[in-house]
Parts: structure tokens; C-alpha cells; sequence
């Protein structure tokens, strides 16, 4: 059984392979943005602050910063040299073997179908907290799941229902998804600069001291603040960052990937790294860190300074936010598993492309339906954790793809290079293993189950499904 059979690294990465080459830098780096504000910036910040890191948690959104900086550069080299929709599923099949590879595929799979299913939630809180300002708020029966502990209800319906919706967006292909895309991160960028703006102007400094409070237990039990309280700080908020990875799916769809993939990455990265650093750092100077425990905290922050105006609005961005974090997620989740499926290690039933949109169109749909049945009834709490495990593995990958690519085949054009050799690689895998410590140990547990089926589906399907086992050739455009 050879476990690290490597795929052939094809250089021609503007070939035809059945989708349609339609996006450009600037698509590229608004799906980036996207993706990436979203959940974490409207939401996680305050209980970043208030339960972990205090008024440092602008160092803890640094420090996952670096780490991704770290990862985005990796990224950025081998989705300009090796390409392909698979992102870093693809990286490791050409660089560290099948296995690994799958392994990275199958993490992928979890992180994006677990963390679109948890926003769909926000989103869903979102808008019946806007219908119900209203007077049009759904009965709560419509808003939780059957097993939710404390208020069960028949569905969660806003969350199913904008799945589908999403769902039938990517349906009519990337050009028109990366359209609606553009508009609405124009929406959700402006609200997050009016926020900037407004709170600038209403910063106490006191609120910043101490700004590194004393090591205590927080009032979930846990170990907190001090520089410890800043690490499980940036392990949580490091969810706000997870987005970039999903442009280098667009590979296929990309009219110059060598070109437009590493501006993508690292422009829409770059941008909202500058953005989170300033809003996690205003937020804490105007209201306490200790009053941020709360699931709208930028809007709670303008009403505590008595900018009244401003909740709607707020409300507003998160609503934009949330939906195209979906969406770019949705379309990345898609784009894996066409990749994995047409490798022969998942049914080949998720390569086919339709031939008038050019897309997954059964990819879409599948995935689709499951994702609006396990936000509809599956109260995820948190294993929206599980995302940013199944994430920080795939980075790490990511960067050791980097180094062993580079020793393995020297020769291979890369038309972007990580500078300074070895060493942010290298750092960005120490960054991802120690974030990863930092995760609470059911996190760890969920994630090692997830990985156990994976093993037995490697071992059941994917090993002999394998094209390179000589499966048969994957579907192509317009078949069946
Ligand atoms: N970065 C995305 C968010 O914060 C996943 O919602």
C-alpha cells in the first residue's frame, strides 16, 4: 500500500478543465473580504475580550494575524505554482502523498461545512432581531432546533432558508456569485469604517487599563488574561481571519492564477488585518472589557456611548457580512470537494460541471441540503471551535508544503516566492501547532472522531478509488 503516492504536478495552470475562467484580482481580493468578516469581528470580539484577553485582545487579533500572515504568504506560493481547486487539499496531494493529502481534504470539508452552518445561526439571530424591530419577529419555534437545551423549537429557519438561497446563487456560476459578492462587501466594509469613525471619537483610555489584566478565572471557569488569556484569545478570534484560504479555490475560475491568486490572498488578508486591529482596539476604549460579554458587541458599544443610530446599521453589516462569509464558503466547499471527487478519492458524483453555468451543480445542491438540515436542526454551539482546528491543521500543512516542495522540486516556476526562505514557514507551522494547543479538549475529541471517519472512508473507498490506483477518468463538462 503505497500511502504517500504523490499526484504530477501539471504547470499549465490556465488549461480548460471545465470551469470558467471569469475572475480577476479584484474579484479575487473582495471574495478574500468576504469571506473573512464576518462572525468574528461582529461577534467573537467581545467575548474575546470580556472572557479571555481584556483590552489586550487587540494583541491577541496581532498574534493571529501573524500566524496567518505567516500561512497567507504560503498560500500565496503554492497557489501560483501548483494551483488547482483544491487549495491545500491539492498542495499536499502534489507535496506530501495521497494520504496526508486526504487527510487535509477531509479537514477542509469540516471547516467549511461546520463554519457555514454556524454563521447561518448568527445570521439567523441577525435578521429576526431586524424583523422583529419590525414588529415582524418569527415565533420561537421557527427559530431553534429540536435539540436545542434550553428553548427547542421546530427549526431554525432563517438559517436553513438562506443556505438554500445561497445555494441557488452559486448555482448560476462564479461570475454572478462574485457579483453579488462585490456589492455586498462594499455594505458590510462600510459599516465596519463607520465604526472606526464614530468610536474614535468616543475613546476613555481608562477603559485600556489595566491593559493587560491580572491571570484569573473567567466566569466560564477557565483560565484567563494574563499573556495565557491573550493566546486563548487569538485561538478564538483566529476564526475571524479563516477566508483567505478560500480565494485559492478559485484557481480554476482565475484568468491569471499565477498573477491574481497571491493578490487575492494577501490583499484581502492584509486589508482586514489592518481593520480587525483597529476595531478590537477602539472597541475595548469605548466600553469596559468586562461589559463586552455579548453576542452584538461593536452595536452594544456605540448604545453604551449613546450613539443610538448606530445599532441598526451595525445590524445591517452583520447581516452583509455574515451572508457573503456564507456564500465564499459555500463556494470553496464546492470547489474541494469537485477537486477531491475528481481525483477518484470521493464518488465521482461531485466532479460534474454543468455545462450551461459551468459550476458543481451537484456538488452545490448536495451540500446544500445538508448544510440547511444540520443549521435547521442541529444546535452547533461549540463546535464552531471544530473550524478553526480543522483550519489551523490545513495552514500548517500549508506552510510544510511550502519547505518540502521546495527541496523536492527546486525547478518548479514560482511566480511568487515566501521571502526570507525557511523561516515563516517554519513559523507559521509553530504558530498554527501552538494556537491549536490553546483549543479547549472537546474541540480536540470532536476533531479526532471526524478524523477517525475519515480514516475508515480513506481505507473503505478512497485508496482503491483512487486515479491514481487507475480509477476511471472523472466525469467531465456535460456528462450524464
Ligand atoms: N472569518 C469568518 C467570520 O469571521 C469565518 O465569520
Amino acid at each position: 500500500m503505497d500511502l504517500l503516492r504523490t499526484k504530477p504536478i501539471d504547470t499549465n495552470l490556465t488549461k480548460d478543465t471545465g470551469l470558467k475562467r471569469v475572475l480577476g484580482p479584484v474579484h479575487l481580493t473582495l471574495m478574500g473580504i468576504g469571506a473573512i468578516i464576518g462572525t468574528g469581528i461582529f461577534v467573537l470580539t467581545g467575548i474575546g475580550a470580556a472572557n479571555y484577553a481584556g483590552p489586550a485582545l487587540v494583541l491577541s487579533f496581532l498574534l493571529a494575524g501573524t500566524v496567518c500572515t505567516c500561512a497567507a504568504l504560503a498560500y500565496a506560493e503554492l497557489a501560483a505554482s501548483i494551483g488547482g481547486s483544491g487549495s491545500a487539499y491539492a498542495y499536499g496531494y502534489a507535496g506530501l502523498g495521497e494520504f496526508p493529502a486526504w487527510i487535509i481534504g477531509w479537514m477542509l470539508i469540516l471547516e467549511y461545512t461546520i463554519a457555514i452552518s454556524a454563521v447561518s445561526l448568527g445570521w439567523s439571530g441577525y435578521v429576526n432581531n431586524a424583523l422583529q424591530a419590525m414588529d415582524w419577529g418569527l415565533p420561537s419555534r421557527l427559530l431553534h432546533s429540536p435539540f436545542d437545551a434550553d428553548t427547542p423549537g421546530l427549526i431554525n429557519l432563517p438559517a436553513s432558508l438562506i443556505i438554500l438561497a445561497l445555494g441557488g446563487l452559486l448555482l448560476s456560476g462564479a461570475k454572478m456569485s462574485a457579483l453579488f459578492n462585490a456589492v455586498v462587501v462594499c455594505i458590510k466594509v462600510s459599516v465596519v469604517l463607520l465604526f472606526i469613525a464614530v468610536a474614535a471619537f468616543h475613546v476613555d483610555p481608562n477603559n485600556w487599563v489595566p491593559f493587560i489584566p491580572e491571570p484569573a478565572l473567567n466566569v466560564r471557569g477557565e483560565a484567563a488574561f494574563g499573556w495565557h488569556g491573550i493566546a486563548a484569545g487569538a485561538a478564538i478570534v483566529f476564526f475571524a481571519y479563516i477566508g483567505f484560504d478560500a480565494v485559492s479555490t478559485a484557481a480554476e475560475e482565475t484568468a491569471k492564477p499565477q498573477r491574481d491568486l497571491p493578490i487575492g490572498i494577501l490583499a484581502s488578508l492584509g486589508i482586514c488585518t489592518v481593520l480587525y486591529i483597529m476595531v478590537s482596539g477602539l472597541l475595548t476604549g469605548i466600553m469596559n472589557y468586562t461589559l463586552l460579554n455579548t453576542p452584538s458587541p461593536i452595536s452594544d458599544a456605540l448604545l453604551h456611548v449613546g450613539v443610538n443610530w448606530a445599532a441598526g446599521v451595525i445590524a445591517l453589516g452583520a447581516i452583509a457580512g455574515l451572508t457573503t462569509v456564507m456564500l465564499v464558503l459555500y463556494y470553496a466547499l464546492t470547489r474541494i470537494l469537485f477537486a477531491i471527487s475528481r481525483d477518484g478519492l470521493l464518488p465521482r458524483f461531485f466532479a460534474h460541471i454543468s455545462p450551461h453555468t459551468k459550476s458543481p451543480v451537484r456538488a452545490i445542491i448536495l451540500m446544500g441540503v445538508i448544510m440547511a438540515l444540520i443549521s435547521g436542526l442541529i444546535p452547533l454551539g461549540d463546535l464552531a471551535e471544530l473550524t478553526n482546528i480543522g483550519t489551523l491543521g490545513a495552514f500548517a500543512v500549508v506552510c510544510a508544503g511550502v519547505l518540502v516542495l521546495r527541496r523536492a522540486r527546486p525547478e518548479l516556476p514560482r511566480p511568487f516566492k515566501v521571502p526570507g526562505g525557511p523561516v515563516l514557514p517554519v513559523l507559521g507551522i509553530l504558530g498554527c501547532l501552538y494556537l491549536m494547543i490553546n483549543l479547549q479538549h472537546t474541540t480536540w475529541l470532536a476533531f479526532l472522531i471526524w478524523n477517525g471517519i475519515g480514516l475508515l472512508i480513506y481505507f473503505g473507498y478512497s485508496y482503491r478509488g483512487s486515479l491514481l490506483n487507475g480509477g476511471s477518468v472523472a466525469e467531465s463538462s456535460g456528462s450524464n
